[in-house]
């Protein structure tokens, strides 16, 4: 069988890539912590929205030991806003890993960083050849895309099955330079090749080589199933203040969201009558209410439509746990260490 590019497609590649590639932080670096946070940073998170993080991030995780010892709370408030929080959680396990069987180094082969916490076969790739030059792939959904446009497959990238195709059809053909290799193919899906409405294909150096290009398939292809439908939940969500401190909640240890602190919130749509009855019950005494505007959160499986109130209570509660895990925060303390998710940003605005 031909390979999947052929040397004037990786030619035409690598003479694209180096007069087109964005200025990004992280190809500053050939640092293969740095080079693993942004990657997990990038899964599922646009470039604009990972920069601030991943500046912030390494400035008080400059190390893998920093990561290893920073106090849980600290790293969801670092996460704050990025989502998919099992990614840090996951981030700090691996960092522990490494202490503890490589001193703090980062593992230099693919097989090791792929047995490592929340490293899978992209991430491992993406470490190895843009960190250390390994001729390893990094098959992540641009480049699935790109790969079933130029080889005009029909088999559905959603499927590992034949991701593991592709990431084989790869491995055999990673250039020299490996590095930029596996950056100029996300590039190219993330610019060029890209995955909502027309690609650009008169600048795409692949053109071509490119089945997809050349048998009006460009609109077909990649074929993708549909995921599963989302469940939609409704909820109440509750902004209760005595003035100077918010309530918040710890979700629990297992399932969405988990450990992070929220605002309390209760399953189905309240009206104003059963939210006061609820406040009283967990030890609030209401002084007003008002009812705040709609709002609706997409997590992967789930949906979340949520109506809010924002409750003004009296400010004898003391804060003190035995009411369902509900706690006062003060203003400052809770901006400062707080980390709640996005999900609730239509009304943390208010805080
Ligand atoms: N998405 C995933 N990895 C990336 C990288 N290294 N640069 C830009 N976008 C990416």
């Amino acid at each position: 069988m031909s390979d999947i590019l052929s040397a004037q497609a990786l030619s035409a590649l690598y003479a694209w890539y180096q007069q087109n590639k964005r200025d990004l932080p992280w190809r500053h670096t050939r640092d293969p912590y740095r080079i693993w946070i942004s990657e997990i940073m990038l899964q599922q998170t646009r470039v604009e929205a990972v920069k601030p993080y991943y500046a912030r991030f390494l400035q008080e995780c400059p190390t893998v030991t920093d990561l290893a010892e920073l106090p849980e709370e600290r790293l969801l408030k670092l996460w704050e806003g990025l989502g998919y929080y099992s990614r840090a959680r996951n981030l700090q396990k691996a960092a522990r890993l490494i202490v503890e069987r490589y001193q703090g180094e980062m593992p230099k082969t693919y097989d090791e960083l792929r047995a490592l916490p929340g490293i899978g076969d992209y991430t491992a790739g993406a470490i190895a050849s843009i960190a250390y030059g390994l001729r390893v792939p990094a098959v992540d959904g641009n480049v699935l895309r790109v790969l079933a446009r130029v080889s005009g497959s029909r088999e559905d990238i959603a499927l590992q099955e034949t991701q593991n195709r592709f990431r084989l059809s790869l491995a055999s053909i990673v250039p020299a330079w490996a590095g930029d290799f596996t950056q100029a193919m996300i590039e190219l899906g993330a610019t060029v090749c890209v995955p909502n409405g027309t690609p650009l294909c008169e600048s795409c150096p692949l053109c071509e080589d490119c089945k997809a290009r050349c048998e009006g398939l460009i609109d077909e292809l990649p074929v993708k199933s549909a995921k599963r439908a989302r469940r939609i939940e409704d909820r109440t969500v509750l902004l209760i203040r005595d003035g100077g401190r918010t309530a918040l909640h710890k979700r629990p240890p297992r399932g969405l969201l988990s450990g992070l602190f929220e605002l309390p919130n209760v399953d189905g749509f309240l009206s104003e009558a059963q939210v006061l009855d609820f406040v009283r019950k967990i030890g609030f005494d209401p002084l007003r209410i008002q009812k705040l505007e709609d709002a609706k959160h997409i997590f992967t499986h789930i949906e979340w439509h949520m109506i809010a109130y924002d409750v003004t209570v009296t400010p004898e509660f003391d804060g003190l746990d035995g009411l369902d895990g509900i706690f006062l925060v003060e203003h400052d303390d809770l901006h400062a260490n707080y980390a709640i998710p996005s999900a609730f940003s239509a009304y943390t605005k208010y805080l």
